[in-house]
Order: C-alpha cells, then structure tokens, then sequence
C-alpha cells in the first residue's frame, strides 16, 4: 500500500500563480477589508458589492495556471497516496491533476443557494449574475466559507490528517481556525514539513521539517528528500 501523505495548502500555494495571498497586505484582500465582503452580514447589507468582489476573484482564478508546485504534488501520485487539503477556493490543485482534493473553504467556480448551502450549482462562464436563482427560488451566491460560517469539511479533513504518514502544511499563515487546529489531529510521531518564505509558528510539534522557501523551490526540495534525488 501507498504511503498516505496528506498535505495542507494556503494562500502562499497559489502565489506564484498570480493570486494573491491575504494577510501578506496590511490585512487587505485585493484592496477590500475581509469583513466588508466575506461575511454573512456584508452579503446582508451589500449582496451586490459581494457577488461583483467574487466575481472579480473567479475572472483572477480562471486566468490563472497552476504552477510547478501544484504539477509537482499532483505528479506525486505515482508514489504516493496523496490527500491535498486546501484552505484556497481556487481549482488549481485540481486544473493540475490532483485527484484527492478537499476544500475547506468551498471553490469560487461554484454556486449556492443563499438559503441553502447544500443546493450547489458549477458557475456557468465567470459571473453570478443578481437574479440567478436556486431551484426553490432564493439568489445565488459563492459557493465559499465566509468568516462567522460553519465549515462543513472539517470533519472530514480531520479525519484524513489522523491517518497521515507525512504531513505537509505550504503556504498558510495558519491564522485561521478551524483550519490551523488541523495539524493537532496528526499522529504525533508523524514527521511534518512545513514550506513557507516566513515559517508560521507551529507551536510544541515533535518531528518538524521547515523549508524556508517559496512553494516551487520548497516542494522541489521536499521531493528530493521524499524521493531521494
Ligand atoms: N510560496 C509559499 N508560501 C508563500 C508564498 C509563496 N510564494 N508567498 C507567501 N507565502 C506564505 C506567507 O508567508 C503566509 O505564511 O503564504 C502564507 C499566506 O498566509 P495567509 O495570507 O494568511 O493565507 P491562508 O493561511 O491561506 O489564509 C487562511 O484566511 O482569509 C481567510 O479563508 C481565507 O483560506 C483563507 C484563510
């Protein structure tokens, strides 16, 4: 059997890809504050400010490439058992190949219901228009996790991390919970890399491999050292 690597991206994954990472900008995101357009209440008052910011993400999201770091995990596959948990709502880790793919926080080239998170629709084209409804008649939004929702993947994703026998964490701040309490649920004795220009702190962990780098370099490194060279 396949040795199970599990790995948790952010933000930092997807940089090198053009997309930019959240708290690397005075806390902005694309010049907006998260609270203004990623919560419940911002659709509340706004729903039209916040359909025309995601919108604007998904356009970013689908002019984008994967980038060799994305290729190298998916190319992993041939080795091993790889479980790719993403903090990111973009389809990068899938458009490179990835067949194991769980988001935390949903995936922008999906819509759902805004009275129902379970009624999820694929976007057709790159917009959500105001007016586009669900099938009992309510609006639809992204399909993403705003701040103050539950996240309903959790579960799952924790349960795929107790059964890691590498652990990988690219390119996340870990500033958000439930996600950064991921790691907790891997065996203890589990050796974990860690690949970041700015290594986040990882608290009390035994066994931790930090690679001081961005994610093309560091995940060319990691393969050496999983591989062998
Ligand atoms: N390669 C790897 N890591 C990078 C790179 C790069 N080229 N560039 C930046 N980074 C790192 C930063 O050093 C930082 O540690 O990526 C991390 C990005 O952190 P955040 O911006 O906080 O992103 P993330 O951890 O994914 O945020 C979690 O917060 O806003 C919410 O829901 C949103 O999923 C997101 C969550």
């Amino acid at each position: 059997m396949k040795k199970k690597i599990v790995v948790l991206t952010g933000a930092g994954m997807s940089a090198e890809s053009g997309l930019k990472t959240f708290r690397d900008a005075d806390g902005l995101w694309e010049g907006y504050n998260v609270m203004d357009v990623a919560t419940p209440e911002a659709w509340q008052r706004n729903p039209e400010l916040v359909q025309q910011f995601y919108n604007e993400r998904r356009i970013q999201v689908l002019q984008a490439q994967p980038n060799a770091a994305h290729y190298a995990l998916a190319n992993l596959e041939a080795h091993f058992d790889i479980e790719i948990i993403t903090q990111n709502i973009d389809d990068l880790h899938e458009r490179a190949g990835s067949t194991k793919v769980t988001h935390l926080h949903g995936i922008i080239t999906y819509a759902q219901s805004s009275s129902n998170p379970t009624l999820i629709y694929p976007v057709e084209g790159a917009e959500i228009k105001m007016g586009q409804l669900c099938k009992w008649g309510s609006q639809l939004r992204p399909h993403v996790v705003w701040f103050g929702e539950a996240v309903p993947m959790i579960e799952k994703a924790a349960q795929i991390c107790s059964q890691a026998d590498v652990f990988i964490l690219i390119g996340s701040s870990l500033a958000v919970y439930p996600a950064a309490g991921l790691i907790d649920f891997v065996p203890r004795e589990v050796t974990k890399y860690v690949i970041d220009p700015k290594i986040p702190t990882v608290g009390h962990y035994q066994h931790i491999i930090k690679i001081e780098k961005s994610a093309t370099e560091g995940v060319k490194e990691l393969i050496v050292s999983l591989l062998g060279s």
